[in-house]
C-alpha cells in the first residue's frame, strides 16, 4: 500500500485524490489519509504530490507509525474524490517537519 506522511499536514494540496483508481483517500481538516485496505498499490498518486508526502509503505521511515496513522484515520474521516481548496497558509508549513505531532495532539 501507499501511505500518507508528515509533509502533507496543514498542506494538503490534494493533487492525488482525483487520479486514484479506486477512490481510497480520506480527509481530515489539516490532512489526508489513505486506506491501506482499498489502495491497490498503483502508485499513480505519488508523483501527484508536489512535496512528496505519498510513500509506499516500505519506505515508512518510522517503523510502521504512518501505516498505523493511515490506517486509523481512514476509518473515521470522510471519504474524498473532488479536490477542495487547499490552505491558503500551506506555504508556511511546507519545510516544517514533526508537524503531525504539533498538531493533532
Ligand atoms: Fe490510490 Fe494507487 Fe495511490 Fe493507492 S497507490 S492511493 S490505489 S492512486
Ligand atoms: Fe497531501 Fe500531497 Fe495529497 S500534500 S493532500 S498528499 S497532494
Amino acid at each position: 500500500t501507499y501511505i500518507v506522511t508528515d509533509a502533507c499536514v496543514r498542506c494538503k494540496f490534494m493533487d492525488c485524490v482525483e487520479v486514484c483508481p479506486v477512490d481510497c483517500f480520506y480527509e481530515g481538516e489539516n490532512f489526508l489519509v489513505i486506506n491501506p485496505d482499498e489502495c491497490i498499490d498503483c502508485g499513480v498518486c505519488e508523483p501527484e504530490c508536489p512535496i512528496d508526502a505519498i510513500k509506499p509503505d516500505t519506505e515508512d521511515e518510522a517503523d510502521g507509525k504512518w501505516l498505523r496513522i493511515n490506517a486509523e484515520y481512514a476509518k473515521v474521516w470522510p471519504n474524498i474524490t473532488v479536490k477542495g481548496e487547499p490552505p491558503a497558509d500551506r506555504a508556511d508549513f511546507e519545510r516544517e517537519t514533526g508537524k503531525f505531532e504539533k498538531y493533532f495532539s
